[in-house]
């Protein structure tokens, strides 16, 4: 039987990150520059019920029996199993690559999920529909932030762009005019339960003045869904650096980041910010092409570890 596979893209959030925890609207594009891989091989010489992961990114190379149940890899397994009420699985090897950097904001542990799922219901010969995917990954981003609000998985599982609401349908953006973002890693790493978690502690502490917070950033995401339809991107980059006050307000900027956004804007970048969780991971800066060259240059000389550009749509 020849081995299944299948591929899940990285994502970025352009706007409303940690508010849409809260219910306000947020907007993510897929990265397909950067993807997770999933094979799965039947194991036919291997004792019946062999389970067994590859994922030599993180050094893990064990049996599923070995796994603790809160283990991602092991979840996403059983949660497929369980779904099609198989409880004598036949012996399988599931190998998982990762191109997406880890606790970086760009949605490596959604793409894993989605990308295993996926591999795992075809090779068992029952394809899983996407809303079926993403539900079952959005179990799986509860181990790693706890209380996700579940765009990552959305955005990964249908590799589309879109504005999100918790508990809404989602709805797929077809900007009129593409727009170019540069993505820069500072090279420091956060997971994002950690930020999750801070701002939860910090809303607790003062819901009052993070709710205005929310809802200013809830309201900047519903102009850049206008902004993107329309295609008024000079509008879009001002956008940008108002989420990203909203964001350094609420403490998710480091001074990386910081440089990193400066020296875009600098370089006359139409808006920058953090992405995803935040006080680390990578950052956006909207660029055209009259200065897409010099914004990038400007960037790596500031200290980024990587830095590359994606086109919308
Ligand atoms: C992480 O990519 C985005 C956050 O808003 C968390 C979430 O929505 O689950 C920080």
């Amino acid at each position: 039987m020849p081995a299944i596979f299948s591929t899940a893209p990285g994502k970025a959030i352009l706007f409303g990150e940690h508010a849409v925890v809260y219910g306000q609207p947020a907007i993510a594009i897929p990265v397909t520059q950067l993807k997770a891989k999933a094979v799965v091989q039947a194991l036919p010489l291997a004792t019946t019920g062999t389970i067994h992961i590859e994922a030599p990114d993180i050094n893990l190379d064990s049996d599923l029996s070995q796994l603790p149940q809160t283990n991602p890899h092991a979840m996403a397994i059983q949660l497929v199993l369980d779904t099609f009420n198989i409880n004598k699985p036949p012996s399988f090897l599931l190998r998982i690559t990762s191109k997406i950097p880890v606790a970086s904001g760009l949605g490596s542990g959604a793409a894993v999920a989605v990308a295993t799922i996926r591999a795992l219901s075809n090779f068992l010969g029952q394809p899983l529909e996407d809303v079926q995917v993403c539900s079952l990954a959005f179990e799986i981003e509860k181990l790693h932030h706890g209380t996700p609000s579940g765009i990552d998985n959305t955005v990964i599982t249908y590799a589309k762009p879109v504005y999100f609401i918790k508990g809404q349908p989602i709805e797929i953006l077809s900007p009129t005019k593409s727009f170019t973002i540069l993505i820069a890693d500072t090279g420091v790493s956060k997971a994002t339960s950690e930020t999750v978690a801070q701002v939860h502690a910090a809303w607790r502490a003062n819901p009052s003045e993070y709710e205005v917070i929310f809802n200013n950033i809830g309201e900047i995401s519903k102009t850049a869904y206008s902004a993107i339809n329309a295609g008024k991107l000079k509008l879009l980059g001002q956008l940008m650096d108002q989420n990203q006050n909203q964001l350094s307000e609420m403490d998710l900027s480091s001074p990386e980041l910081d440089k990193l956004i400066q020296s875009a804007k600098e370089a006359g970048a139409l808006g920058a910010k953090l992405s995803g969780g935040g006080q680390g991971g990578n950052m956006l800066a909207l660029v055209d092409e009259s200065n897409q060259a010099s914004v990038q240059s400007a960037l790596k000389n500031a200290g980024a570890a990587s830095v590359f550009s994606t086109t919308i749509p």
